[in-house]
Order: C-alpha cells, then structure tokens, then sequence
C-alpha cells in the first residue's frame, strides 16, 4: 500500500519555533564538537551529565522550575523542581562518598519510576560513578548475569523487589551494599542492608561533583545478542552532546514543553530520554509510575497537558486497539509533536494518530549502542510514513555489503554509522573482543537490515541477526534458551521471535525433554512458569512447542533460523547447512 506524505503539523507554529526547519542547513553547518558550547562545563573544568542537567540551570537562576512532575501508581502528584533534584542528588552523591565508593565503581539501580530513581542515577554521576539500570520486572537470573558482569559493589533497590535479588546474592561477591528505598513506606532496614532515608538524612545537601572528563565512563545499558550473556554498552559523560542536541532537534524541546517519555529507564531510552535529553534542555517531564493503560495515558496527557510526547509502537498499537472513542473522552489538545521509537512503526500507526490524536507519529532510530538518536522525522518536516527518517547532522549512516561498501540507494544491505559521535558506546564491559567485532571497513555495524530511498529517507528491513524484539526490547535467545536448560526435564531449547500483530514478535521457544518426560499441558506452563520466575515476564518465552530434536548444524549449533522458517510455513531456504557450519 502506497502512502501520501503526511506534511508537517501546525505549520505556523514551528515558524515561531525554528528547531531544524532548515535540515539542510543545519546539517551543512552543524558539528557536534561545538555543540558543548551551548553546554556549561563543570566549574573546575570537566564533563558531567548531572551537571549539564540539573546543577547549570539551578546556577543560571532556573532552580524553582519544575524538573518532574510525577503521578503515582495509585494516581498522587508531586512536583519536583531543577532545585530539588539537584539537591536530592547531591545527597546520594554523598552516600556514596561516605560508603567509600571510589570514581569509576559500578552503582545499580533496580526499581520502580519513582523519584528515588532519578536522584540516585544522577548522584551516581555526580560522585563520578558509572551507573546501570536495570528493569524493575527482571527475574532473578537476568539480574544476576548483569551485576556479576559489572561488578556492581552498590545497588539500590525496593522491599518489594528485594527478595529477588537475594535468590542471586551469593552468586555476587562484588556487591557490597544494598540500598532499600521505598517512596511510599520508608521501610525499616534489615540486617546487611541499609536505609535510603537514614542514608539520605544523614547526607549534606551540597555536594562538589567529582571532576570528571569527557570520556570517563558514566552509564551502563545492558543489551542482548545472539549469542552469550546480555553485554554492557559503555558510554562516557560526553555523550551528554548527543543527549542534548537531539533533545533540541529531534524531540523540538523547548523551554515551555511538557515532556513525557513513556520508556523505562532500565532501558536506554529512559535515560537518554526520559533523563538526560529534556534535563539537559531545561523541559519539564512527567514521569509516570503506572503501567499501561489507554485510559490512564490519555488521562497523564489530559492531567498535566503534556506537549511532546516520546512513546514506542507497542503502546501505539495497543491504543490503536483500544478504539478511537478512548482519545475522544480526553482533552489532549496540549499535545504538539509526537514520536515513537525501538520497532518498525507501521505505516497504519502513522496514519491512524493522525486522525484519532490529530497529529502523525514521527518515527526515528537508533539503539543502547548509539546512545542518542542517529535517524529521524523532524518535527518541522513532512514525514515518509514507514520512514525511520533522515540523518541527525553530524551523523554519518550508511547502507554496506559485505565488504563494507556503501550501496546503491534503494539496495537493502547493513545499516552501519562512520563512528565518532558523542554517544557512541566506548565498549562492551568486560568484552573489548566483541566490540572489536562490530566494525567493518571503518563503519560500525548496527546489526540492522535497511534501505536508503533516493531522498536519503532511511526504511528499516530486519535484523541481521537472531536477536527478538518484543514490546520494543531486545531479548537475546541464548539467555532465554540457558534458563529453560536449567530444567531438569528440558534436554535442548531454540528460541526464535515470533510475528505478533502488538508485540512485534513474542518469544517463542522449541523444547526436546529428556527421557522419561511427558510432553503435556502441564509441563509446558510449569517450563514458561520456571523461565518466568529466572527472567521476568517481559523476557521469558510466552509459547513452547515440544519436538522431538531441535535442527543443527554438525558442530552442534542450534538452527534457530530453520525453526523460524518452519513456524512461518516459509520456504526451509538452503538446508544444505544443517549438516555444516
Ligand atoms: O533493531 C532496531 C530496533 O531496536 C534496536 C535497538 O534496540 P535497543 O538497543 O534496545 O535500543 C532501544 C532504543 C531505541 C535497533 O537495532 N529499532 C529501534 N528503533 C527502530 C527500530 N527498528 C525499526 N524502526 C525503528 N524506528
């Protein structure tokens, strides 16, 4: 199906707000080296992402502005300003001071969207930390692999997702401290475990933020591949170039903006977009506690106006399923620009939020890796519906072969990125080999497929790899397949992603049991119980298929591809190696 051009909104309105209009322009000038100057620095001299987030706009005398606004599960409102944030992280930054914490250790977050967690991500970076989130619905296995590869010594966590952390506490030597905070009960702490609120009583209230440089690591996202454990990608304070630009350019922020990025920051558009981006740009974000509901976001976006609006296609799809009458029973003409990111956006999306919501999604790309966005529909710019977009200026994409050299446009081939921008991931923790192998002939391989049109729009195709995306995250078959192994009845395990109409793709795993195992009802949900409780619900299989023996390959490697191709009823494709390598 063929669709119009959907030609930018409220026209008038971008006039008087210039933010890339001139996309040429902007990117024949821009450079991503003097974007800093529109950044402050750390007084002594140096980087820090907290700094350029918090602290520079509290100097500048925009201290009493609205930094948060946050609406509880059970539906309270607390407003916290650029003052208290700065303040509040200021304290955690000497909690880690007085624990010993030196520069450079690893610091944990694993819980809930509660202002707990956003003071003690930019505390960490102020005590010149490197921080990590983790996703609050991880099981006890997914945080293990994550805090054992990093070598966390601090995590901060909650009474209520405690208990799975201590499934997994011997496994982890390094970890020295175990922070309890909770916003609604201050909770006592047990032994071995110590107080956020006796911690942050006892805490001065300014803090001089550790000198840290442009390239000294800051934060952690852990992220899946095909094979192995999930790897940390590295990023360093400079990246707050990335964060912070396109704040500016792609998400239009500007001053007067209510913002609200829907992601988790367990997941690295939670931070570099539901933290650092609208900090760094002085906008007020709404930071919502709840789940999903299509009720319950029409009513954040009716309740505190918000304007521009950051959300993912799962979200949409799943309002695009709740009915067009949902949006009516709301008011949510505050809204400006919307855009949406972490899986192919169908065309339908585009069109529908253009009719239900008055107001297309704009797409665009990148990946934990990129740290910021590297492809996009501007604000101010008619959009290809099904487009990634164009590049941010001063980012360099190219479609390669094999050889890595750049394609015909309208050829599909790997979407790669000549490196160098702020943002790009340093390293995979603990894992320079695999980093290493991420570039070809001087470009940075994405792992994605994707064409680029004649206009120099970007069409995402697929991955290249076996890596599934489910809901917007990326779960790596490997971690999925060890967990089920782990059961005393599952003899081999493939795991491939399966097309779903709202996730994208569902995990799906293929079983073969050992002998003396029944293949049955029961055991099928006692194993997507068992995988469950090891890796949370949003990474364990959703389906199990029993067959007798999975395909390999002579060396023993499961065909995930060919199982793939069979639950399509697709072609098998070239079987010839199977018995190969
Ligand atoms: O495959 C691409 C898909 O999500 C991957 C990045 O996921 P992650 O590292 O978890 O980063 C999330 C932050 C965006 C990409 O390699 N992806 C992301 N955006 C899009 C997308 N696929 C299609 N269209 C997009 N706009």
């Amino acid at each position: 199906m063929e669709y119009e051009l959907i030609s930018k909104p409220g026209a008038d309105e971008f006039a008087v707000r210039p933010n890339l209009d001139d996309y040429e322009g902007t990117r024949a000038a821009f450079d991503y080296e003097r974007v800093i100057d529109e950044l402050d620095g750390l007084p002594g001299g140096g980087l820090n992402i907290a700094y350029e987030s918090l602290d520079r706009h509290v100097a500048a005398g925009n201290g009493e502005k609205p930094c948060i606004l946050w609406e509880s599960k059970d539906g309270r409102s607390e407003t916290y300003t650029y003052a208290d944030m700065a303040r509040l992280s200021n304290q955690f930054a000497n909690v880690l001071q007085q624990l010993g914490v030196e520069k450079g250790s690893r610091v944990f977050v694993f819980m809930d969207r509660t202002p707990e967690l956003y003071a003690a991500v930019f505390g960490t970076l102020k005590a010149g930390c490197i921080i990590g989130p983790l996703f609050s619905a991880f099981g006890p296995d997914a945080i293990r692999d994550r805090l054992e590869n990093s070598g966390a010594v601090v995590l901060v966590t909650t009474p209520k997702l405690k208990a799975k952390v201590y499934e997994v506490r011997d496994d982890l030597p390094e970890l020295k401290h175990l922070i309890i905070a909770d916003h609604a009960e201050p909770p006592e702490a047990a032994e071995g475990e110590l107080s956020w609120n006796e911690l942050m009583a006892a805490a001065p209230e300014t803090f001089e933020i550790v000198a840290t440089g442009p390239e000294d690591p800051a934060i952690m996202h852990y992220t899946s591949g095909t094979t192995g454990k999930p790897k940390g990608a590295v990023h360093v304070h400079k990246a707050v170039l990335g964060h912070y630009a396109t704040g500016k350019f792609v998400l239009d922020m500007h001053p007067d903006d209510i913002y609200w990025c829907t992601a988790d920051p367990g997941w690295v558009t939670g931070t570099s977009y539901g933290m650092f981006a609208p900090c760094t740009n002085g906008v007020t974000s709404v930071i919502y506690e709840g789940g999903f509901s299509a009720r319950a976001w029409y009513g954040v976006i009716e309740k505190y106006k918000v304007t521009v609006w950051y959300t993912a296609p799962t979200a949409i799809r799943m309002l695009m399923k709740a009915g067009d009458d949902v949006p009516k029973r709301h008011d949510l003409s505050s809204l400006r620009y919307i855009m949406s990111v972490g899986e192919p956006l169908n065309p339908e999306a585009v069109v529908w939020s253009e009719q239900a919501l008055g107001l297309p999604f704009h797409d665009n790309w990148w990946q934990t890796e990129t740290g910021s966005i590297m492809i996009a529909n501007y604000a101010g710019q008619a959009i290809k519906p099904g487009s990634m977009g164009q590049p941010m200026p001063g980012i360099e994409p190219g479609i390669i072969d094999d050889e890595g050299n750049v394609v015909e446009p309208g050829t599909e081939g790997d979407l790669a990125v000549r490196p160098g921008w702020p943002s790009m991931f340093r390293t995979y923790w603990r894992n320079e080999e695999l980093y290493n192998s991420c570039f070809r002939n001087g470009w940075y391989i994405t792992g994605d497929r994707a064409r680029m049109d004649e206009d120099g729009y970007y069409w995402f195709v697929g991955r290249s790899d076996d890596v599934i995306n489910t809901a917007g995250h990326l779960v790596g078959p490997f971690e999925v397949e060890s967990a089920l192994l782990e059961h005393p009845a599952v003899a081999e395990a493939g795991v491939i992603g399966k097309p779903d109409p709202i996730a994208m793709e569902i995990v799906k795993a293929f079983v073969s049991l050992k002998e003396g195992y029944e293949a049955t009802p029961e055991l099928r949900r006692e194993l997507i119980g068992f995988a469950r409780g090891k890796l949370g619900p949003g990474v364990a299989p959703r389906e199990i298929d029993f067959i007798d023996s999975l395909p390999k390959t002579r060396s023993g490697k499961i065909m995930r591809r060919l199982l793939k191709a069979r639950e399509l009823g697709l072609d098998e494709g070239d079987t010839s190696t199977l018995e190969d390598d």
